[in-house]
């Protein structure tokens, strides 16, 4: 098991002011694991914690009480930085999540001078390398971010993620923003480097459409806990949840929509 998260509570401050105290629950009791080599989907509503669960698989927050094991050992009982080097984690905001007086070279290069110690033509070589494997070529080097398409810098931040070889990548809404073409186009570069990899996924999203190309297994999030799991996608179809069928419903109709749009567009 890569990663074996159990019973995970988490909740914020209500208010900064002191008069109004509390706390909000945002995580209440959430336990998965996540196995080598395999994608899971997490799929549920705005604000029902998903983006919080994905800060703390990563390291950067810790849980209130509850425990995430990675590679059998405790991440609150390890230094950040090795579990940085284990995991990455690509945002939906490509564009401000990479440093806009960075060039290309520079976004590739930081994950490797905290990791390794590679000559400057050393860090070049395996930029272009990098960039190769998300199908780009070496002319985006010397690029700004402003330069690129949004799906090339979104494959950029997927070449910064995989650049330190991490166990698994946190994909937390990273092809949300993009056009549908160009969204399957990086899911298929996704799928590409899982097989050569290795890497495991956790792929968090509004759109089952995604994850039924992309994920072994599913975990339906509502208000912090996790109502329903999916663990082959031929059982999609057959959730019970009534919230489970209702997302499913509305990607179902979503997808209907695009495809009357695209039969519109082309006719
Ligand atoms: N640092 C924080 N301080 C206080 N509240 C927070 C903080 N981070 C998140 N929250 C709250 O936690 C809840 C869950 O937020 P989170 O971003 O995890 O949701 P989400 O499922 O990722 O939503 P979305 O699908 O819109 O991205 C929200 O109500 C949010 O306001
Ligand atoms: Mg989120």
């Amino acid at each position: 098991m890569l990663l074996e998260v159990k019973d995970i509570y988490k909740s914020y401050k209500k208010s900064f002011n002191i008069i109004k105290k509390g706390k909000n629950e945002i995580l209440k009791g959430v336990s998965f694991n996540l196995k080598e080599g395999e994608c899971l989907g997490i799929i549920g509503e705005s604000g029902s914690g998903k983006s919080t669960l994905g800060r703390l698989i990563i390291g950067v927050e810790k849980a209130d009480s509850g425990s995430i094991h990675l590679d059998g050992i405790d991440i609150s009982k390890t230094n950040s930085s090795s579990i940085k080097k284990k995991s990455s984690v690509v945002f939906q905001d490509y564009s401000s999540s990479v440093n806009p007086r960075f060039k290309v070279i520079d976004i590739l290069s930081e994950p490797m001078k905290t990791f390794e110690k590679l000559t400057k033509k050393d860090r070049i070589k395996k930029a272009i390398n990098l960039l190769d494997k998300v199908g780009l070529s070496e002319e985006y080097l010397y690029r700004y971010p402003h330069e690129l398409s949004g799906g090339q810098l979104q494959r950029v931040c997927i070449a910064r993620a995989i650049a330190t070889n991490p166990e698994f990548i946190v994909l937390d809404e990273a092809i949300s923003s993009l056009d549908v073409s160009i969204q399957v186009q990086v899911l298929d570069l996704l799928i590409n480097l899982k097989e050569q990899m290795g890497i495991s996924y956790i792929f968090i999203t509004h759109d089952l459409t995604a994850i039924t190309y992309i994920c072994d297994r599913v975990l339906f999030f509502k208000e912090g806990v996790v109502i329903e799991e999916v663990n082959t996608m031929n059982d999609l179809k057959n959730v019970k949840e009534e919230y489970s069928r209702t997302l499913l419903h509305a990607a179902m109709m979503m997808n209907e929509e695009e495809e009357i749009y695209e039969i519109q567009r082309i006719s």
